[in-house]
């Protein structure tokens, strides 16, 4: 399984480099039974991730489950229960026995996602667990087996919470044994009008409008913009954007009405902090800024986005259209051309289990990783059931571009121009592709 498929099957866009490389990372580590730990800011892709990890495994083929936990919403009371299970009489209101998640996941993946908030006396259990594969749930005096593979996730430097004493070392390196840096929006600045598009085509997909369009200053401002949400954000900014705006040329001046942000170099200059500091005072003061004002200002436009959505569904005759989630043409076109550039010999040299920010593996025996094991491992495509709903199955790269061209065609009543326009590709390129799919 190559990494444009993978990236076509769950709709990851993004050419940079550094993320290509967790990819490949992902989808080689992926058939064995390391452990795994991934590592980035919110909204980076870290469910993604752990998702065609357990996809890509021999424990998804046997059916196996994928069990998600959020480690940092379970209250601190009820975690150690949630995860190993009880007993009847446990504790008051355990009136019957009840499984954890460990148990659930037995036999598959368990997902613990921002495992760096768990609690420390639970830390020392989670490690037990993983030592031994064996889970004693609360209240009980035995103990039961289980088999589950562990793929965590944590937006903060654990590094930093082992030297505070917030987490314990040890299970910092079992959990630790393959990791996976998936890079902020920020440091992959180029993939940022990329996924605007995605995001775009795919709200324009869903509610039978045309997409919207960066002009140029837009798509020099939204690369400026931090993203501190990161992939989260972007998306939620372009589906309100392309909902509330009448215009489908997004300019710098509407964006600036979401992302409330003024681009450093337009800032007057401080007096305070210079080249020599490593972050100078204004970046700290401009990031506190925006977060804040990000935070505030997006509570307010969910509630304002969710209203305008549902009435936009209320008013499309038959409701909300079921919408693939691997977008339209473009972004087919896109992820088509899109890895070219970062050619199969790049690939080929990078050390999967060497790359930058990664942990170096605690006595691990290197798996020896070939395409014949990922291929063995992965189900072919007509056999591929995600273990999280997607909300479509993937169609083939030509079935869905020959799909997206009749869509455009059909919103612009015939007019081949417009469907070009909307489709972002030449009139020639349309011409050629109605040929090619016989679509006269
Ligand atoms: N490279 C990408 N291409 C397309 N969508 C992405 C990409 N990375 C993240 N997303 C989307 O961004 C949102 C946040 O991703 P998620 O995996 O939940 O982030 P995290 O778990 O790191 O907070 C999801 O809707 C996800 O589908
Ligand atoms: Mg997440």
């Amino acid at each position: 399984m190559n990494i444009d498929k993978i990236m076509l099957r769950y709709g990851i866009i993004g050419r940079d480099p550094k993320l290509l490389l967790a990819l490949s990372k992902a989808v080689q580590v992926a058939p064995t039974d390391l452990s795994i730990l991934i590592t980035g800011e919110s909204g980076v892709g870290k469910d993604i991730f752990s998702r065609l990890i357990h996809d890509g495994s021999d424990r998804s083929a046997k059916k196996g489950r994928l069990v998600s936990v959020n480690c940092g919403a379970i209250p601190e009371g009820t975690i150690e229960s949630e995860l190993f299970g009880h007993v009847k009489g446990a504790f008051t209101g355990a009136d019957k026995d009840r499984k954890g998640y460990f148990e659930e996941a037995d036999g598959g993946t368990i997902f613990l996602d921002e495992v760096g908030e768990l609690p420390l006396q639970i830390q020392v259990k989670l490690l037990r667990v993983l030592e031994n594969g064996e889970i004693i749930p609360v209240g009980s005096s035995t103990s039961r087996k289980v088999d589950v593979r562990v793929v965590a996730a944590t937006n903060v430097d654990l590094l930093a919470a082992i030297h505070s004493g917030r987490f314990r070392e040890d299970l910092y390196y079992r959990l630790n044994q393959i990791s996976i840096n998936i890079p902020p929006l920020r440091e992959r600045k180029d993939d940022i009008p990329l996924l605007f598009r995605k995001f775009s085509s795919d709200v324009a997909e869903r509610y039978k409008m045309s997409p919207i369009f960066l002009s140029e200053d837009g798509k020099e401002y939204i690369m400026k913009y931090p993203w501190y949400g990161n992939v989260r954000e972007l998306k939620n900014i372009t589906e309100q954007i392309a909902v509330i705006e009448e215009s489908r040329t997004i300019t710098r001046a509407i964006l600036q009405n979401y992302l409330n942000y003024v681009p450093e170099e337009t800032l007057p200059a401080l007096a305070t902090g210079g080249q020599n500091s490593p972050i100078s005072d204004r970046e700290l003061l401009l990031k506190a800024l925006t977060m804040g004002q990000m935070i505030n200002e997006m509570r307010g436009e969910i509630n304002d986005l969710r209203n305008a959505v549902s009435h936009l569904a209320a008013s499309i005759p038959g409701g909300m259209v079921n919408n693939a989630n691997l977008g339209s043409s473009e972004h087919l076109m896109s992820v088509a051309s899109n890895h070219r550039q970062f050619g199969e010999q790049s690939m080929a040299n990078a050390d999967p289990l060497q790359f930058a920010g990664a942990q170096p593996p605690m006595e691990i025996r290197r798996p020896q990783f070939s395409d014949n094991v990922i291929d063995r491992q992965w189900p072919p495509d007509e056999e591929f059931q995600p273990s999280v709903i997607i909300d479509d199955e993937p169609l083939a790269l030509e079935e869905r571009e020959k799909c997206a061209i009749e869509k455009a065609l059909k919103r612009h009543h015939g007019n081949r121009r417009l469907a070009a326009e909307e489709l972002r590709i030449s009139q020639r390129t349309l011409y050629r592709k109605l040929n090619e799919y016989g679509l006269q």
